[in-house]
């Protein structure tokens, strides 16, 4: 109202994409809805107060009210994963990832992480982020045939490399990351182990995925994809000293004031991910995302590695579609689904075209989807990639998702 009232033309700015959310069935696997409790701790007060440090250990007065707010964070993400200590100030995931780093490496270290194109994050290494300029990354690979992580040719590339750190995780692997595997591997060549779980962090809270924190040095996460909170970035660690490390270089190495809303909402998802409805709810995304998987492999599609255990999954576009993911996405978006082009390992296209889509099932799940909406859904991606000149099956693919968008409406 206050907006409205005062600048009319961002309040409808807002109220577009409001709108947008309701009524596209949104497919982008690292994205998540969030709670309307989650919402107004995002919005609140604490935007105002100035609070650089630690609780108990502030630059500014005025700070006991925050620094409760950000001990209800760290204590309930440590209950979450079973994990000593924790820093949620980072402001994003890049942000997590840059403080891990600086945390254990110095500049020039060798650190492999996994293959951008065939599912690392920017942040694992890519010549144009702050991890490609300031380590010396080396990437690892998926088999050629079974499109997952080649562990044997890994461990063969380690011993050579001798990585001072191995980073695990991915914004695009659709199967479960063995940690124990990567500790055996780090132990050998005497690297330490980061694991970047984002995207499964959700999973791993509901024990859906093996908990990193059991077997690396370090982890970091971002807050707002399968853990459904604000966004945000978190590092967690069993280890004293790296622990101490984490939080000087976040503050004051990275960052100046953390965002006292952010980590109050982060504080307000966390507890909600402690609940019984957070696993019930994480169970609901991976048998999503099984059926969705097994009913584009119906229909005829390469499935990158022949399914899913987790909460995605990469469509080959090409094979099936004969067109690019570029393409794909765009055509999707006419139709009001929501999804991003995605490279395929060995893809024959450049990242910025692509013969893939990935699909995502944690938002639309937050949302009601059960298995028979994601059958539907997999239904209508296939009817707009197979008919990309008909306006008749556009229009009504159009109004089969509104069915789905308005049978689950967004709470806010
Ligand atoms: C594996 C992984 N790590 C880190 C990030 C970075 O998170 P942010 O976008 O919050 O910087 C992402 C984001 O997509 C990711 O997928």
């Amino acid at each position: 109202m206050y907006l409205k009232n005062q600048d009319n033309e961002l309040f409808n700015v807002i109220q577009k994409e409001l709108q947008r959310q309701q009524s596209h069935i949104e497919l982008i696997a690292s994205e998540n809805f969030v709670s309307l409790a989650v919402l107004e701790a995002d919005g609140s007060v604490l935007t105002n107060k100035y609070a650089e440090g630690y609780p108990g250990k502030r630059y500014y007065g005025g700070c006991e009210f925050v620094d409760e707010a950000e001990d209800l964070a760290r204590e309930r993400i440590k209950e979450l994963f079973n994990v000593k200590f924790a820093n949620v100030q980072a402001h994003s995931g890049s942000t997590a990832n840059m403080g891990a780093y600086r945390a254990i490496l110095n500049p020039g270290d060798k650190v492999m992480g996994m293959a951008l194109d065939q599912g690392g994050h920017l942040t694992h290494g890519h010549p144009l982020s702050f991890s490609g300029i300031d380590y010396e990354f080396h990437p690892y690979f998926v088999d050629k045939e079974t499109e997952m992580i080649d562990y044997e040719d890994f461990e063969r590339q380690a011993l050579e490399i001798k990585p001072k750190l191995i980073v695990a995780g991915a914004s695009a692997y659709p199967r479960i990351l063995d940690f124990k595997r990567f500790r055996e591997i780090c132990d050998k060549v005497d690297a330490m182990l980061m694991v970047d779980m984002a995207h499964i962090a959700g999973l791993v809270a509901a024990k859906l995925h093996p908990n990193p924190c059991d077997y690396a040095d370090i982890v970091t996460s971002t807050t707002h994809k399968t853990l459904r909170g604000p966004r945000g970035g978190i590092i967690l660690t069993n280890n004293e000293e790296i622990a101490k490390n984490v939080d000087r270089v976040i503050f004051p190495g990275i960052q100046g004031g953390p965002l006292m809303h952010i980590i109050a909402a982060k504080a307000a998802a966390f507890k909600e991910a402690l609940k019984p409805e957070f696993i019930e709810y994480q169970k609901q995304v991976v048998k999503n995302a099984k059926v969705f998987a097994e009913k584009f492999i119906e229909l005829g599609y390469h499935v990158v590695s022949n399914g899913t255990d987790n909460h995605l999954l990469l469509l080959d576009v090409l094979s099936k579609a004969n067109m690019s993911g570029k393409k794909a996405e765009a055509l999707l978006d006419l139709a009001n689904i929501t999804c991003n082009k995605n490279t395929i390992p060995y893809d024959t296209k450049k990242p910025f075209v692509t013969s893939g889509i990935r699909l995502g099932t944690p938002a639309m799940t937050t949302r009601g989807f059960k298995e028979k909406d994601f059958i539907e859904v997999a239904l209508l991606i296939d009817m707009i990639l197979m008919n990309p000149e008909s306006e008749e099956i556009l229009e009504e693919v159009k109004k089969r998702v509104k069915v789905l968008t308005d049978k689950y409406p967004l709470p806010y």
